[in-house]
C-alpha cells in the first residue's frame, strides 16, 4: 500500500474564534485538506475547548471539506455520536481515556465516521496489536496534548519510522498523522519519518499569509 498523498490538516485551535467561519473558509482557501478540531475537556487534558455545537455550526456555514476530531475527552463514546450526529469525518481517541477500545472505534465506524487511535508521545505503539485491523488513521501526538504553540518532541522522530514500518507491513491504507509542533523547518523531516497527513495550527493561523504557508510546507513534503 505505501504511503498515501500528503494531507494538511489545519488546527482551528489557533484560529480568531471570534470569526471562525471565516477563518475555516480562509484556510480552506488557502490550500489546506482537512479542518483538524481539537476538543478539550479540562479532564483528559488540561484545557478547554470546543464541542459537537460548534463542529454543527460549520457544516451549517457550509463547509464541505473534511472535518478531522480529535478527541481529548475521557469517557470518550457519548460525545463519538454526538459529532457523528454533528458532521465529522474522522474521529480518533486516545485508548486509555476508553474503557473499551474495540468498542469505541466500531462505534466510530457503525456511527458513519472514519476511526483513529491517538498516542501519546510516552504511549506504546503495542497498542496497535489488536487495533490495527481496524483503524483507518494513527495519530501520533509530538507534544503533550492540551496546548497549542509547543515544541515538536524529538524522539517522536524514531517512533513514526516504528509506525510507518508496521502500517507498511500491515498492507491496509492507514494514515499516519503527527500533532503537535509541526513547522515549516521540520515538516520535511517528519515527511521523511513517515507521516502522510500533518497537523498544523500555530504555523498555519500564526502566519500572515496562510496559502504561502501552505505552499511552504507542501513544497518541503514533496522533496523528500
Ligand atoms: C494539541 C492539539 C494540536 C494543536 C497543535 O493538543 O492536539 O492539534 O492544535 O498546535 P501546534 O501546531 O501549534 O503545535
Ligand atoms: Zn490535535
Amino acid at each position: 500500500m505505501g504511503m498515501q498523498s500528503p494531507v494538511i490538516a489545519a488546527s482551528i485551535l489557533s484560529a480568531d474564534f471570534a470569526r471562525l467561519g471565516a477563518e475555516v473558509d480562509a484556510v480552506i482557501e488557502a490550500g489546506a485538506d482537512w479542518i483538524h478540531f481539537d476538543v478539550m475537556d479540562n479532564h483528559y487534558v488540561p484545557n478547554l475547548t470546543i464541542g459537537p455545537l460548534v463542529c454543527k455550526a460549520l457544516r451549517h456555514h457550509g463547509v464541505t471539506a473534511p472535518i478531522d476530531v480529535h478527541l481529548m475527552v475521557d469517557p470518550v463514546d457519548r460525545l463519538v455520536l454526538e459529532f457523528a450526529e454533528a458532521g465529522a469525518t474522522w474521529i480518533s481517541f486516545h485508548p486509555e481515556a476508553s474503557r473499551h477500545v474495540d468498542r469505541t472505534i466500531r462505534l466510530i465506524r457503525e456511527s458513519g465516521c472514519r476511526p483513529g487511535l491517538v498516542l501519546n508521545p510516552a504511549t506504546q505503539l503495542g497498542w496497535l496489536d489488536h487495533t490495527l485491523a481496524q483503524i483507518d488513521l494513527l495519530l501520533l501526538m509530538s507534544v503533550n496534548p492540551g496546548f497549542a504553540g509547543q515544541q515538536f518532541i524529538e524522539p517522536v522522530f524514531a517512533k513514526l519510522a516504528q509506525a510507518r514500518q508496521r502500517i507498511d507491513a500491515d498492507g491496509r491504507a492507514v494514515r499516519l498523522e503527527i500533532d503537535g509542533g509541526v513547522k515549516l523547518d521540520n515538516i520535511g523531516a517528519i515527511a521523511r519519518a513517515g507521516a502522510d497527513t500533518f497537523v498544523a495550527g500555530s504555523a498555519i493561523f500564526g502566519s500572515k499569509d496562510y496559502g504561502a504557508t501552505i505552499r511552504a510546507m507542501r513544497a518541503a513534503i514533496a522533496k523528500v
